[in-house]
């Protein structure tokens, strides 16, 4: 199975990918890393990681079969793939991705990019989820004005928002500086439980079978 991130420079995708990547590695699954975008941020933290448990190829957006084919060779249950923000490349991602994620900040320029997005993803007919990513925190309120503005921004696509949301919190990044995921980094912290929400949702999706499917 493979996942692709797609979205604006700055929404996530790195961050989404790597501690999706940890996530599934710690429910059991044999998972490795495509980083298709030429900043390489999914192979500096794999560097910085050096465990060696998560491969991390870098390649062009344009040579991705043959790598997506290697990995399958090599037992990889779960490619996850690290797209540059190039919405041109979107239809490669789309080509190959059983489920294309779209990483997004709750903010006005995030949702232009996100329905641009949509509208190419639509056009090719391929599974996506919209994440909301860097959100301000859920209080006792519930969420914060931002996530329901964008949420009511995506009404057209609800079924495909996904009804978490990735808190903006330092642990995301202290845990990438370490080369680490939040659920490895803080494990039993409100980022891990977030994220191990999001590998619910992308499980379920996937209708991955196997490892440790009592993990959520
Ligand atoms: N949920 C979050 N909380 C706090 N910081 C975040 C969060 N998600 C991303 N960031 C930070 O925002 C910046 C951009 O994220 P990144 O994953 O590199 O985005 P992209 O790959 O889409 O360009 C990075 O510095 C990252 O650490
Ligand atoms: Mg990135």
């Amino acid at each position: 199975m493979t996942v692709a991130c797609v979205g604006k420079g700055g929404s996530g995708k790195s961050s989404v990918i790597t501690n999706l990547a940890v996530a599934g590695l710690d429910a059991g699954f044999k998972v490795g890393i495509i980083d298709a975008d030429p900043q390489q941020s999914a192979y500096l933290w794999n560097r910085v990681r050096t465990r060696g448990d998560i491969p991390v190829c870098r390649s062009d957006p344009a040579a991705l079969g043959p790598l997506i084919d290697s990995a399958r060779r090599a037992v990889i249950e779960l490619t996850f793939i690290d797209m540059p923000p190039d919405l041109r490349q979107v239809p490669i991602a789309a080509r190959y991705a059983d489920l294309v994620l779209i990483p997004m900040r709750p903010t006005l320029f995030d949702l232009k990019v996100t329905h641009s997005l949509i509208r190419i993803l639509d056009s090719v007919g391929c599974s996506y989820a919209v994440v909301l990513n860097a959100a301000p925190p859920i209080r006792e309120f519930g969420e914060s004005p931002m996530v329901r503005d964008a949420r009511t921004a995506l009404k057209d696509v609800s079924p495909r928002l996904w009804q978490g949301q990735i808190t903006n919190r330092v642990t995301v990044p202290h845990a990438t500086v370490r080369g680490s995921g939040v659920v490895e980094f803080e494990p039993a912290g409100p980022a891990a439980r977030e994220f191990r929400s999001l590998w619910a949702a992308v499980s379920k999706s996937l209708k991955l079978e196997g490892a440790n499917r009592e993990y959520v």
